[in-house]
C-alpha cells in the first residue's frame, strides 16, 4: 500500500478503564459510561455525527483514534481537536481490505471500535441516472467496510468491548431516490446482528439516525438543505431535525451499556411515526 494511503499522526499509549464520567466541555453534560479511558477507533471521525463523537469522547478522557480517507481533513480536525496525549488520525479507506488489516497492525488494542463512513456522493438519485459505481461505493462503505472492521478489529478488542455502526432512517422510511442508501442501511442492522452473534461477548450494535444536520446533505439536497432540512422538522414529532450530538450520545450509550448488543437503536425524532 502508498505510504500515502495509511499514515498515523502521533503514538496512542492504552490506558485501563473506568467508570462513569460526567463531562462538561463547552457543551452539554453528558453522561458517558464506561468509556472514560477507554481506546476508542472512530471511523468517520472527521466529519459529522463521528466528529462530534469524537469531541465527547476527548472531553470524557477516553484515547480517541479518528479515520478518514482525506488526509487533509484528518490534519484540519486533528488541529481543531489537538489533544497530543489521547488522540490520533489515522488515513484509511475501509473499503480496502488491506488498508483495514494495515490498521489494525498498526494502532494496537482497543475497547470500542465504531463507524459512521459513508459515502453516498452520486448514489442518492432516481434509477435512470444512478451510476452502479457509486451504489457500490455506498456499499463498500457501509456494508464491506463495517464487515472488515469486524473481521480486523475483533481480535484487537477487549471482552468487553463493542463495535457500533450506523444505518440510517432510509432503512424505514425511502424517499425516491434513496434505493441504494435504504438497502445498505437494511443489510448493515442484519449484519449487526449476525456479528453480536459470532463475536460474542464483544458487542456489536447499529445506531440508526434520523435527519441530521451534517455535511452528508450536500450529496442529497445540495443548496437546497436548509429548505429540505426545515420542512422535515416541522413534520417531525420533536419540531427539529438532528444535531451531530444527538447521535453522538446514542453511540456512547451503546458504548458503554453491557448487556446491548445485537440492536438498533433510533434516533431519528420520531420519523418512522410520520
Ligand atoms: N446526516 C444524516 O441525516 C444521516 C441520516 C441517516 C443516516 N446517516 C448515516 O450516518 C452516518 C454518518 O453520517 P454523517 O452525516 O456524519 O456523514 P459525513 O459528515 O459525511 O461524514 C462521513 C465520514 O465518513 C468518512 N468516510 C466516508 N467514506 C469512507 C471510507 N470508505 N473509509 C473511511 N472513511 C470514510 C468521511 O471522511 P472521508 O471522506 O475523508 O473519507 C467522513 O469523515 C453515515 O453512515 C450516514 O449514512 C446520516
Amino acid at each position: 500500500m502508498a505510504p500515502s494511503a495509511f499514515s498515523v499522526s502521533s503514538p496512542c499509549t492504552p490506558l485501563p478503564m473506568i467508570a462513569l464520567a460526567m463531562i462538561t466541555s463547552g457543551m452539554e453534560d453528558v453522561e458517558m459510561g464506561e468509556i472514560t479511558n477507554s481506546r476508542i477507533l472512530i471511523v468517520g471521525g472527521s466529519s459529522g455525527m463521528g466528529l462530534a463523537l469524537a469531541k465527547r469522547c476527548l472531553a470524557a478522557g477516553a484515547q480517541v483514534t479518528i479515520a478518514g480517507r482525506n488526509e487533509e481533513t484528518l490534519a484540519r480536525v486533528g488541529e481543531e481537536l489537538r489533544s497530543p496525549a489521547a488522540f490520533q488520525t489515522v488515513a484509511v479507506d475501509i473499503a480496502k481490505e488491506s488498508q483495514v488489516s494495515d490498521l489494525f497492525k498498526r494502532i494496537g488494542d482497543l475497547d470500542h471500535i465504531v463507524s459512521t463512513a459513508a459515502d453516498i456522493e452520486g448514489a442518492y438519485e432516481l434509477l435512470p441516472s444512478l451510476d452502479l459505481r457509486a451504489a457500490q461505493r455506498v456499499v463498500e462503505s457501509k456494508f464491506y467496510g463495517p464487515l472488515l472492521l469486524a473481521k480486523y478489529g475483533a481480535p484487537a478488542l477487549s471482552a468487553s468491548g463493542s463495535m457500533t455502526f450506523t444505518s440510517g432512517i432510509a432503512a424505514y422510511r425511502p424517499s425516491a431516490r434513496g434505493s441504494v442508501v435504504a438497502a445498505v442501511n437494511a443489510a448493515l442492522e442484519g449484519l449487526v446482528r449476525a456479528l453480536a452473534v459470532e463475536l460474542a461477548p464483544i458487542r456489536v450494535n447499529a445506531v440508526s439516525p434520523g435527519w441530521v444536520d451534517t455535511p452528508i446533505w450536500a450529496f442529497v439536497a445540495g443548496d437546497k438543505k436548509d429548505d429540505t432540512l426545515k420542512a422535515i422538522a416541522e413534520r417531525l414529532p420533536v419540531g427539529r431535525v438532528g444535531q451531530p450530538d444527538d447521535i453522538a450520545d446514542a453511540i456512547g450509550f451503546l458504548m458503554g451499556n453491557g448487556f446491548t448488543t445485537g440492536t438498533v437503536l433510533h434516533v431519528e425524532g420520531g420519523h418512522r411515526l410520520i
